[in-house]
C-alpha cells in the first residue's frame, strides 16, 4: 500500500470555477500536496496520458475533452491515498456517485467529470512521473 496518489482537476471544473473549491475539499479529506501545477495539455499529451484507453470508443471525446482546458495536475499524499481518494472522488459516473463526493459536487457527466484519481499505486506513479520531474516534488 502507498501514501500516494495523483489527481487533475479536469477543463470543466477549472471552466467553471471549482478548483479552488475541490482543493479545498481533497485538503480537508487529509490530503497534503506533494506537486502541483497549473497545465493545458495538447491532443498529442493528453492520447499519451491516456494511451491505455486508446482503443476505447470514447477516446477521441476524451483526448478533446482533456486538451480543451488548462487542468490542474497534483500528486497527494495520505495513508492509503489511492483507495481514499477514490472514495472522496466518487463513481466515474457522477450519476452514480454517493452524496458529498467530488464528483457528485462538481461533475457534469461520465466524459466530464471534474477529477481524475489513479486506479493502483502503480499508475500512480506512472501518471505522476508523466507531469512532474524530481525537482517539482518533495
Ligand atoms: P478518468 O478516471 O480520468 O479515466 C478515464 C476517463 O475516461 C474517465 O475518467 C472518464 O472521464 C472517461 N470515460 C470513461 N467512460 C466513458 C464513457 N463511456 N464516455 C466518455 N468518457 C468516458
Amino acid at each position: 500500500m502507498s501514501n500516494r496518489t495523483f489527481t487533475m482537476i479536469k477543463p470543466d471544473a477549472t471552466s467553471k470555477g471549482y478548483t479552488g473549491a475541490i482543493l479545498d475539499q481533497i485538503i480537508k479529506a487529509g490530503f497534503t500536496v506533494k506537486a502541483m501545477k497549473w497545465i493545458k495539455l495538447s491532443e498529442e499529451q493528453a492520447g499519451l496520458f491516456y494511451d491505455i484507453h486508446r482503443a476505447r470508443p470514447f477516446f477521441g471525446e476524451l483526448v478533446d475533452f482533456m486538451s480543451s482546458g488548462p487542468i490542474v495536475a497534483a500528486i497527494l499524499e495520505k495513508e492509503n491515498a489511492v483507495a481514499d481518494f477514490r472514495d472522496l472522488i466518487g463513481a466515474t459516473n457522477p450519476a452514480n456517485a454517493a452524496e458529498g463526493t467530488i464528483r457528485k459536487n462538481f461533475a457534469a457527466s461520465i466524459g466530464e467529470n471534474a477529477v481524475h484519481g489513479s486506479d493502483s499505486d502503480e499508475n500512480a506513479i506512472i501518471e505522476g512521473d508523466f507531469f512532474f520531474s524530481k525537482l517539482e516534488r518533495f
